[in-house]
């Protein structure tokens, strides 16, 4: 049975850093709410100038690199993100030219928190079609210049950054093991950006101060994460047939250290066994579980024949796992 396996992992954060106390700066928050409620300490902050494509490109380099994969070699491109370079292209088709990739194809997936999770899910159709041999996902998020700093409800949630993989399709048991995606537009308002799409395009003389914001009613989805991200990691152990005791390492999408806990003692994965990088990133979106995922891996926390599980909850609302054998 052919599988789509991760061969290459890589990521990118961008230099520069807002501490708490540089939050403290920007609104009315302290440092002891933002550690407490979240556990986040820092983010990263891209210069200004970048675009998303800029944090992708060398995470993608180092995914290729740890695959010996040759971009010429390369057949398809997938960049999850809510926060493109432009409204038209893809980012996906960028990455695809600076990468050298001429042979091919490339496209953006925005499923929010959960589009590594979508990108992994139709990666792995791909491969075990047949249709291509291998894809490489860029999972990126530039939000920092999209953040209404005065807006303590987000502002001291964001941060930049891009994790990549490359999955290669595979025929002796490793790889992706089960996909589960789902979503609930009855949720759009939960957490959404209103305005610069086509129902509310932005023009001069529409424009609302607010409506280009990141709005979220933060407690609501705080809820509604629990549970999905709960039932999503009961879904990926019943549909892998992996048993919570197996479990070599849980990847989750690092939105809160309290759901992530919470979820985890839920299922009975014992804290240890999952991999927390929200203190040093905060929420990367689209870019959070590759980047843990690189971190991880390159830290020699997880070996060949490991079960690794990812899940992902966000705005849609979407929200997902997966299971991948090492
Ligand atoms: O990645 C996509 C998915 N995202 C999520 O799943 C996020 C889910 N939600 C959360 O993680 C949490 O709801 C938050 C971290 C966003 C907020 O934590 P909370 O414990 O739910 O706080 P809250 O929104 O209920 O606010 C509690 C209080 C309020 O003040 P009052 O009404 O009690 O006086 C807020 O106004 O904290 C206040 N507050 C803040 N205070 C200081 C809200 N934001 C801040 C802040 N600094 N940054």
């Amino acid at each position: 049975m052919i599988r789509a396996r991760i061969t290459g992992t890589g990521h990118f954060l961008p230099k520069q850093v807002y501490t708490n106390f540089d939050m403290e700066e920007l609104c009315e928050t302290t440092d002891e709410w933002i550690r407490q409620r979240t556990g986040i300490i820092q983010r990263h902050i891209a210069d200004e100038g970048w675009g998303v494509s800029d944090l992708m490109l060398p995470a993608a380099q180092q995914a290729l690199e740890m695959a010996n994969l040759d971009p010429m070699d390369l057949e398809m491109v997938i960049c999850a993100t809510i926060t493109p370079d432009h409204m038209l292209p893809a980012t996906g088709s960028l990455i695809q030219d600076r990468l050298g990739a001429k042979n091919a194809g490339g496209f953006d997936i925005n499923a929010a928190c959960s589009g590594f999770l979508y990108s992994l899910g139709t990666a792995s159709s791909m491969i075990q079609s047949g249709l291509v041999k291998n894809v490489l996902i860029c999972g990126g998020e530039l939000v920092s210049n999209r953040i209404n700093w005065k807006r303590r409800d987000t502002a001291v949630l964001f941060g930049d950054g891009a994790g990549a993989v490359v999955l290669e399709a595979d025929d002796t048991g490793h790889g992706v093991l089960s996909t589960y995606l789902r979503s609930d537009g009855a949720g759009k308002e939960v957490l959404w950006v209103a305005e610069n799409g086509s129902k509310e395009p932005l023009t001069h003389e529409n424009f609302r101060d607010g409506r280009l914001d990141i709005q979220m009613k933060g407690p609501e989805l705080f809820k509604r994460a629990i549970i999905e991200f709960s039932d999503s990691i009961k879904r990926a152990f019943n549909d892998s047939g992996v048993k919570p005791e197996e479990l070599g390492l849980f990847v989750p999408h690092q939105a809160n250290e309290r759901i992530m806990v919470g979820a985890a003692e839920r299922a009975k994965i014992p804290v240890d066994k999952v991999y927390m990088n929200i203190a040093m990133t905060g929420n990367t979106v689209a870019a959070s579980i590759p980047i843990a995922l690189d971190q991880a891996n390159r830290k020699g926390l997880i070996s060949k024949g490991d079960y690794v599980l990812f899940a992902g909850f966000g705005a849609g609302l979407t929200w997902g796992s997966a299971m991948v054998k090492w």
